[in-house]
């Protein structure tokens, strides 16, 4: 695989960027909208589907099922399923894709059978998917475990419905038992569920279609499902902005912004991170699809010294609560804040390790464990080599070389463009000098 790097030249703390950064469709609402063109009885059209390489890699994983897949213009995808025939996802990509697990639900509800490779953990920590298998056991799956993955086999009648308690809320885990449900018989109760706007964007997506699910947005969703494929609906569906992408181009444009409008955004997705940033001086303007950002004025400031934000500490937590993929760029945050701020991650336990890096350009963060740092600011940072380790720490990286003195070269963006679609050139448009150097 291409592995291009970025060259960045940063900024040196100060803050110039002007202009707008248009935010593209959120992968993890995507993905899921994909995998239920499973459930439709035509060609499903979806719009709003970013440019990127996890919406490519689930796309070729239907097309090896038999799904056509195309693209039409203006970021609509267009999915025709009817001649899928296989349930076996393909070993290759599958691996590399832990998300692919999302397909399980509505092949197994669909074929009575699907089959997959074990996802495994991956560098943000132990990924698990008992929630999955308990689950899908509960509606009356048998499966079986071999060395290289596993196999799930629905009754003779198909999957039934039945109530389900998560041990502790999976977002792919609603996803896909809710999608499994849609087409098993009877009522499917999901309690202590993922209440992420992803998960209600899917609800929406399949009531378009038909399918009757209440409660989505809530910890109990119920599905009444139907022998029946869903409707293609007459309007689009279009998937929802990429709160994740929004949230770190707000931190960006707090730290290195002179007038930063973000656009086609939902800002209420990301209400704990404006409210934190709001606390520690940020000045944000909200509107119903945009945020503009400008640097804050005090009084005694009319010589125009940029006034140092106030720090805070973060738990990550379920959706509505501080998001886990927004915890690395949060901390490139209160690198430039002053004061002391404890950092808990409660989600995975490998999404602390991008920290040695960012101590190598000069932050001040003293990992506790696997689960808390200490991160004291404000420090300035210097430009050197990094290797993203994940997407979200590769972002937290891109936006600690923006602000950073000197020059940096960021590896490894393949990770970034499995999520955010050419980021470098909707950065470039507000001032960013960033090149990316094809490999
Ligand atoms: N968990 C289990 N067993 C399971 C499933 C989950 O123990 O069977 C645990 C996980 O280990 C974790 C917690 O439950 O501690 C929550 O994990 P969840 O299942 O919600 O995560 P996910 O669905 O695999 C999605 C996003 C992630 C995001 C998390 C948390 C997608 C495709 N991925 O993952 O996004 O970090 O929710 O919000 O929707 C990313 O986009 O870079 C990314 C990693």
């Amino acid at each position: 695989m291409a592995d291009d790097f970025f060259i960045v030249q940063g900024l040196g703390g100060k803050r110039t960027l002007v202009g707008e950064l248009p935010v593209r469709g959120s992968k993890n609402a995507a993905l899921p909208a994909m995998a239920s063109a499973l459930l439709f009885d035509g060609a499903l059209t979806l719009g709003n589907i970013p440019l990127i390489e996890d919406a490519g890699f689930l796309g070729d994983i239907l097309e090896e099922l038999g799904a056509q897949v195309k693209r039409g213009g203006n970021g609509d995808l267009i999915l025709d399923t009817r001649k899928v025939n296989a349930t076996a996802l393909p070993r290759e990509i599958a691996k590399r894709m832990r998300a692919s697990v999302i397909l399980a639900g509505p092949l197994l509800a669909r074929f009575g059978e699907v089959s997959f490779p074990h996802p495994g953990g991956c560098v943000i920590g132990n990924r698990p998917i008992d929630f999955f298998l308990e689950g899908f056991q509960k509606m009356g799956a048998q499966y079986e475990e071999a060395k290289d993955g596993y196999r799930l086999r629905a009754p003779s009648g198909g999957l039934r419905g039945t109530d389900i308690f998560f041990r502790q809320p999976t977002v792919t885990g609603t996803e896909t038992l809710m999608l499994a449900a849609v087409r098993a018989h009877g009522a499917t109760t999901l309690r202590n569920a993922a209440m992420e706007p992803e998960v209600v964007f899917l609800a929406e997506l399949l009531r378009a279609g038909g399918a009757q699910i209440n409660g989505e947005g809530t910890p109990t969703i119920e599905i009444t499902g139907k022998d029946k494929p869903l409707r293609v609906p007459h309007k689009t569906p279009r998937v929802i902005p990429d709160r994740i992408e929004a949230g770190s181009f707000l931190i960006l444009a707090a730290l290195a912004g002179k007038d930063i409008l973000i656009k086609h955004c939902e800002p209420e997705h990301i209400r704990v991170l404006i409210e934190l940033l709001r606390t520690a001086g940020v000045d944000i303007e909200v509107g119903k699809d945009f945020m503009r950002v400008r640097p804050p004025v005090r009084a005694s400031e009319s010589l125009g010294k940029a006034q140092v934000y106030k720090s805070f500490g973060i738990k990550t937590h379920e959706y509505p609560g501080f998001p886990t993929d927004l915890q690395a760029p949060a901390v490139v945050f209160l690198t430039q804040a002053e004061g002391e701020a404890l950092v808990h991650e409660t989600i995975f336990d490998g999404r602390l390790a991008y920290a040695k890096d960012l101590s190598a350009m000069g932050a001040n963060i003293t990992l506790w464990d696997a689960h808390r740092a200490v991160v004291k600011g404000p420090t300035p940072l210097k430009g050197r080599e990094l290797h993203g380790p994940d997407l979200r720490a590769g972002l937290a990286y891109l936006i600690a070389a923006i602000i950073a003195r000197g020059k940096s070269v960021l590896h490894n963006v393949r990770f970034i463009d499995r999520g955010h679609e050419r980021i470098e050139e909707r950065l470039r448009a507000i001032g960013v000098m960033i090149e990316r150097v094809k490999n």
